[in-house]
């Protein structure tokens, strides 16, 4: 059989879906290039590691690994609902939060929905809406990296099924003020669901100007469902384990319906349990991520590269070459960042905000790329 062949056996709305652009692991460029070190700094992931106490919660689960996970998360549920002021019935989990965006697309969009985000975006906001046979209408965000409101609900039409972006946006870093989150949600129609996907919840709320977008969503008595994740500031991305606040059990209940029934393993439930109860740690890491981002934003500016505000634990720049090569360059350099692939936004690199050294690393190599661009042009 030929690739058109086997192509065809795929859903049409498979065949010319895009993948997921991952990104490159340490080992793959250690690798390629034949380095010893390299900095990774292209998954917003979290340098200082998860809390002490992860680990020897990790180890009792490992003794227990013969035995399925709990599928409803019992422990993990009741210890958020407790942090939260969410009732657990509220409350849904996910192997990543990637998993329930991808169980959100497929109880919720029919062939003929559309789904409104924004562009620049993160690529499951597409790549499930588009699988499920939905039409996804991405709203560019402003020059200046803001979220451009009017036109996000001029997008919403009677077809509108979900509202679904990132907040802090996720490549830009932006944020909506809670006088915009207010009037998105006093226009959203009642035939349409927002997904708030707050994977960067904790960064954004160690600064004072970040609403509380929790509490003014469950204020609007609208349907929601509100996405975060144990990846990012817990650091625990390898384990993958995310969750959802819904605004009604019935939306648990329609999405219990279509997860695998035991998605979220049983190590990664008892480290999540364990990292949620350090909050020291917490707090280290977002300070940590604040004083750094700042450091960074100011490096940058003196190398002449304009950056969005950002409120997560990654930067968005543009430079005035293609992404591509200086990606290219800086993965010779043994620096993993993001350049951005989406049609209009070829010159726009994210870089996440890493350990004192390796963002050390990243600015000294970038400024030589940047230098020897400039001699050859
Ligand atoms: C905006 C956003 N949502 C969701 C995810 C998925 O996170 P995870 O599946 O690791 O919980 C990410 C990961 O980068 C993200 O940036």
């Amino acid at each position: 059989m030929n690739s058109n062949d086997l192509n065809l056996l795929a859903r049409a709305e498979v065949r010319d879906l895009a993948s997921y652009n991952a990104g490159l692991s340490t080992e793959a460029v250690r690798k390629r290039f034949g380095l010893t070190r390299v900095a990774k700094l292209g998954s917003n992931e979290n340098p200082l590691g998860p809390a002490p106490a992860v680990t020897a919660a990790m180890a009792q689960a490992c003794s227990e690994i013969a035995l399925y996970p709990d599928a409803s998360c019992e422990a993990l549920r009741n210890a958020l609902s407790a942090k939260l002021g969410v009732p657990g019935k509220q409350l849904v989990f996910g192997n990543g939060s990637e998993d329930l965006l991808s169980i959100i697309s497929r109880v919720f969009l029919d062939h003929g929905d559309e789904v409104v985000t924004v562009v620049p975006s993160f690529g499951l906001h597409f790549i499930y809406p588009l699988a499920a046979g939905a039409q996804v209408i991405g709203v560019p965000m402003t020059a200046s990296g803001a979220f451009d409101l009017p036109s996000m609900l001029a997008a919403i039409t009677p077809r509108t099924r979900l509202l679904m972006f990132s907040c802090p946006s996720n490549p830009v870093g932006s944020t909506l003020t809670a006088d915009e989150l207010r009037q998105l949600l006093d226009a959203l129609p009642a035939h349409c669901l927002l997904v708030f996907d707050e994977a960067y919840y904790e960064y954004a709320q160690f600064e004072a100007e970040y609403p509380d977008c929790l509490g003014l969503i469950q204020a609007s008595g609208k349907p929601f469902i509100l996405l975060r994740t144990f990846s990012k500031a817990y650091s625990l991305a390898g384990l993958r384990i995310g969750y959802g606040i819904v605004s009604d059990p019935l939306l648990a209940d329609l999405i219990d319906r279509l997860r695998t029934p035991f998605n979220v393993n049983r190590v990664a439930q008892a480290a999540a349990v364990a990292a949620l109860a350090d909050d020291e740690h917490l707090q280290t890491t977002l300070a940590h991520v604040a004083r750094e981002r700042r450091r960074l934003t100011a490096a940058l500016q003196e190398l002449g590269l304009s950056t969005a505000p950002s409120m997560a634990n990654f930067l968005y720049f543009t430079t005035a070459r293609p992404a591509e090569e200086i990606n290219q360059a800086l993965l010779r350099e043994g620096v993993i960042i993001k350049p951005w692939r989406e049609a209009g936004y070829a010159q726009h690199l994210r870089v996440s905000i890493g350990s004192c050294e390796d963002n050390d690393i990243f600015l000294t190599a970038l400024a030589r790329v940047l230098a020897v661009q400039e001699m050859r042009t």
